[in-house]
């Protein structure tokens, strides 16, 4: 599951309480992403007007940038009931079938990570999505029969990291795809200071701006930085967070200006120095930095792709120039 991804690549997992607490709740309160907010302002309306349940949406973009909570804001949004659920948690057509009988008119479904969801699961969830019906099988053998459910209608949201693993039929059943973007600094920073206040953390502007400029473009890491910093903050420097204390915080944490981690680092020299530049695999870099495959195609390489940092080609990733600026190392024309 998600956080079982997000845990070994952050191994801070006081997270999960905290964020529901930092949650934005209603469209209003949710920061940036601007086209999305849009959007998703005039689906919502619409389908007010109409008394209509919404058309299944599917959320895609890197973890972290607000695709859960813009999930329940629709449910508030719309006053309605939402389930959580993820691609791996239904393991069997049976799971499914007992969170779709369930559901009461208007419901929302979010199923995270629903790349995950097993063939036969995904086969149940075709005809709920269109026709709003369930065809069960009971028995086995000649005995066999099909029992036909009738559900009420719902939304299913889906949520992913990886859009191009979903099936093409389950990709064809929704209505829209809302792609997340990274946030700018500024944007950031305005995610530091709702938080801070939440939090009741003393923060300054250029404090809030300094935590947001490292925060890989992401609103769970700009939460988790200012946590930090705070800590650092408090014990060091009598508790303010301002430029400078953030500043030497985050240096302290290891998290660079451009917000890479030390696993960022790791893979980039791993890829200059132990690959000489040369292509290299996924699963190749996973076991030479030591994390797992999936953390770094989800987690850590969108963000040095973003950054222009890394490259990739039909036959792996390579580090680009960019790479050797940031790292402050020279491009020797021997080696490489
Ligand atoms: N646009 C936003 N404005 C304010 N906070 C946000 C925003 N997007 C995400 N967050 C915060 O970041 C955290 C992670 O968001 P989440 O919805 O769980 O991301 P995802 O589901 O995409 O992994 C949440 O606690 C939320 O408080
Ligand atoms: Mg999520």
């Amino acid at each position: 599951m998600t956080d079982k991804i997000l845990l070994s690549s952050f191994p801070f997992d006081e997270d999960k309480e905290v964020e529901v607490s930092l949650r934005p709740r209603y469209l209003r309160e949710f920061i940036g992403q601007k086209k999305i907010k849009e959007t998703l302002s005039i689906i919502l309306e619409a389908a007010r007007g109409r008394s209509e349940c919404l058309d299944h949406l599917l959320f895609c973009g890197p973890p972290g940038l607000g695709k859960t909570t813009m999930a329940t804001i629709i449910a508030n949004e719309l006053n309605a009931r939402v389930k959580i659920t993820s691609g791996p948690a239904l393991e069997r057509a049976g799971d499914l079938a007992a969170i779709l009988t369930s559901l009461e008119e208007g419901d929302i479904l979010f199923i995270d990570e629903i790349h995950r969801l097993s063939r036969t699961v995904e086969e149940i969830l075709y005809p709920a999505l269109e026709d709003y019906k369930l065809d069960i099988i009971i028995g086995r053998g000649p005995s066999a029969r099909t029992l036909r459910l009738y559900l009420s209608p719902f939304t299913l949201i889906g949520a992913t990291t990886r859009p191009g693993l979903l099936t093409a039929p389950l990709r064809d059943r929704f209505g829209q795809t809302i792609r997340f973007d990274f946030y700018s600094s500024e944007e950031l920073k305005e995610v530091v200071l709702r938080s801070a206040q939440i939090l009741k953390i003393p923060v300054t502007e250029g404090g809030a701006l300094e935590i947001a400029r490292r925060s890989r473009g992401t609103p769970r890491v700009a939460n988790r930085l200012l946590r930090r910093v705070r800590d650092y903050a408090q014990v060091k420097k009598g508790g303010l967070v301002d430029e400078q204390v953030a500043s030497e915080a985050l240096d302290f944490y290891e998290v660079d200006e451009k917000g890479l981690d030390a696993l960022d680092r790791k893979i980039l020299l791993t890829l200059i120095e132990k690959f000489h530049c040369k292509p290299v695999g996924l699963n190749t870099l996973a076991v030479s930095v030591g994390e797992d495959p999936q953390t770094i195609e989800d987690v850590y390489e969108p963000y040095l792709l973003q950054l222009g940092l890394v490259h990739r080609t039909p036959r792996g990733r390579v580090p680009t120039e960019l790479a050797f600026e940031h790292l402050g190392l020279k491009k020797k024309g021997t080696l490489f």
